[in-house]
Order: structure tokens, then C-alpha cells, then sequence
């Protein structure tokens, strides 16, 4: 596929064309095809920097950023709040600024406020990435999940994909209701009343408070975490009870389709949203998610610092 790469920042998936998300993922496939081989290496970004600017913890998006670029022959360099003068009271801007002075060619931002990347991009000349802010978005997240979808099931129209959990605080439901939506699934969220509010239905997903009545049928089941580090009161009465009528186990999961699979973006809570048997399981695609998430990642350090009118 051939296509003109115009974007000079990826704050979020909304505004995503299909035909871009499907150069991402064109793109992402020739990445690994790199990463099979026994030098893991291109010079594709040699001289380029990437700067990982982390307000918020991370495990997999932090380390396949850094994993990606460097795969690239790009220099990446890793900046932790907690380890910051952001300790001694800098603001994200100076932060930016004085990151922007030392000339990156991209800054990878995850930060708790929504917005914060995209005020940053009105301020610095370098090219910004969202690696998650707030409860807004988590693009490289969004389509790490269509690749990997794609990847299981060769197709995303028409498959009925259940994405259980915390869904009010979750920015990966949002990124993933824009990439996946807009590919045609038939998106099906679930949770409590509290976490899974019925206005999400205006984003064309279906919202059911059972359980049984998402899974049924499902093609993809996509179970989330309860993220209590962003709720502020008690959404549900008790972890135990919230595991008993939203965690999936076996029983639940053999309602879906029987080459079903389950994802999960990770951390996961084995034992309240997901049993550590399915998370083990054969239909567990959780660990390929992260798999995706490296050549994801390449394409997006690519396309943004050197692949401007790539065509391939
Ligand atoms: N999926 C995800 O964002 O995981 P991390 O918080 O570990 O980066």
C-alpha cells in the first residue's frame, strides 16, 4: 500500500482515517519482518532521537518505545517524573521546553492529565507521540489491538468483539472504539452501571451490564483492568463482588465463539477481572499484543522521523 504520511503527531486516534491506520499496520508488518531476523537492527532512524517522557508508570509502552527505536538505530532516551525536577515543582512545559532544547526529534509522552500531549504539540516544533493520557487515549495501544486482531483473525468487520471492565476510566477504549470501530466490529461494552455509563453508546458500541450477554458470541473478548489509581469514590461494592459478576472465567468464556480470543492490554489483575487460567490459556493473545506493540511502535518512530512520502 502506498500512501503520503502528512501527520506530524499521533495524539490520538480520532481523527485517524482507516486508510492510515492501515498504512500503520502495512507498515508495522515490513517492521517485523526486522525483527525475525538474528540482527534486530536498521539504520532506517540512525541520527534521530526519541525521548520517552513518562508521567506515569509503564511497563510494555515505555520499554517497546524504547525497544522500537532502537531497533531503528535511533537514539532513545528515557526521562522519569519521578526522578525528574518535576519533584521540585517544573511544569510539563518547562519539562517540554528544556527536553525541546536538547533538539529530539520525537517525545513519547504518557502524562495522568487528558490533553497533555496535545497542548505540548502547540508548543514544541518536534514531533509528539501519546503514550496515554488521562482517560482519553492510548492510540499506539488502539492499534496494536486492531494488528493483533487482525493477526488472529485475518479481518475486523463484521467480528463481535466484548471489552469488559472499567471502561469509564480506560483510555484504551477509546483509542480502540475509534480503531476498531471505524473497521467495522461489533463493539460491545460491559461492566457496572457505574464504570460502563449506557451514554458510550453514542460511539455506535453496544452497552450491556451482563456479562453472559457480551461474551456470547464474541470473536474477541478484551478484558480491562479496574484502574482505582483514577476513581475517586467506590464504583462497585467490593473487588470480590465486582469479580464475581464482571470477571471472566472459564464458565463465562466457553459462551463465545470456540476459536474465541482473549487480550488484555495489560497490567493484568489475575484472579478479579481475569482467571489466571484464561490468562495462561491457549486462546490468550496478551502476550502477542505486546509482540504487536514493538513493530507498532517502529512504524509510528518511522513514519513520524523518517518515513515522510514513504512509500514501500
Ligand atoms: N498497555 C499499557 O499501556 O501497559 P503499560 O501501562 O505497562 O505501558
Amino acid at each position: 500500500m502506498t500512501m503520503e504520511w502528512r501527520r506530524r503527531h499521533v495524539l490520538g486516534l480520532a481523527d485517524f482515517r482507516v486508510e492510515e491506520m492501515e498504512f500503520v499496520i502495512d507498515t508495522a508488518r515490513s517492521m517485523e519482518e526486522v525483527l525475525t531476523r538474528d540482527i534486530k537492527k536498521v539504520p532506517a532512524l540512525r541520527g534521530k532521537t526519541a525521548v520517552n517522557l513518562f508521567f506515569e508508570a509503564s511497563t510494555r509502552t515505555r520499554t517497546s518505545f524504547e525497544i522500537a527505536g532502537k531497533r531503528l538505530s535511533a537514539d532513545v532516551v528515557n526521562f522519569s517524573s519521578a526522578t525528574s525536577s518535576v519533584t521540585k515543582g517544573e511544569t510539563l512545559l518547562d519539562t517540554a521546553k528544556n527536553i525541546e532544547a536538547m533538539k529530539p526529534n520525537i517525545i513519547i509522552i504518557r502524562h495522568h492529565a487528558s490533553g497533555a500531549p496535545h497542548f505540548l504539540s502547540r508548543f514544541v516544533s518536534c514531533s509528539i507521540i501519546n503514550a496515554g493520557d488521562g482517560a482519553n487515549e492510548h492510540p499506539s495501544q488502539g492499534l496494536l489491538d486492531l494488528y493483533t486482531i487482525i493477526k488472529a483473525k485475518g479481518k475486523i468487520s463484521g467480528l463481535k468483539i466484548a471489552i469488559i471492565g472499567d471502561i469509564l476510566h480506560s483510555r484504551v477504549v477509546r483509542s480502540d472504539l475509534h480503531s476498531l470501530g471505524r473497521m467495522g466490529a461489533d463493539l460491545w461494552l460491559c461492566g457496572p452501571p457505574t464504570l460502563a455509563p449506557k451514554e458510550m453508546e453514542r460511539t455506535g458500541a453496544k452497552v450491556t451490564y451482563d456479562i453472559r450477554e457480551a461474551v456470547r458470541n464474541a470473536d474477541v473478548v478484551i478484558m480491562l483492568r479496574i484502574q482505582l489509581e483514577r476513581q475517586k469514590t467506590a464504583y462497585f461494592p467490593s473487588l470480590r463482588e465486582y469479580s464475581r459478576m464482571f470477571g471472566l472465567n472459564r464458565a463465562v468464556f466457553s459462551l463465545a465463539k470456540d476459536d474465541a480470543v482473549i487480550m488484555h492490554p495489560g497490567p493484568i489483575n489475575r484472579g478479579v477481572e481475569l482467571s489466571d487460567e484464561l490468562a495462561n490459556s491457549a486462546q490468550s493473545r496478551i502476550l502477542n499484543q505486546v509482540e504487536s506493540g514493538v513493530a507498532i511502535r517502529m512504524a509510528l518512530l518511522y513514519l513520524l522521523a523518517g518515513g515522510h512520502d514513504a512509500a514501500h
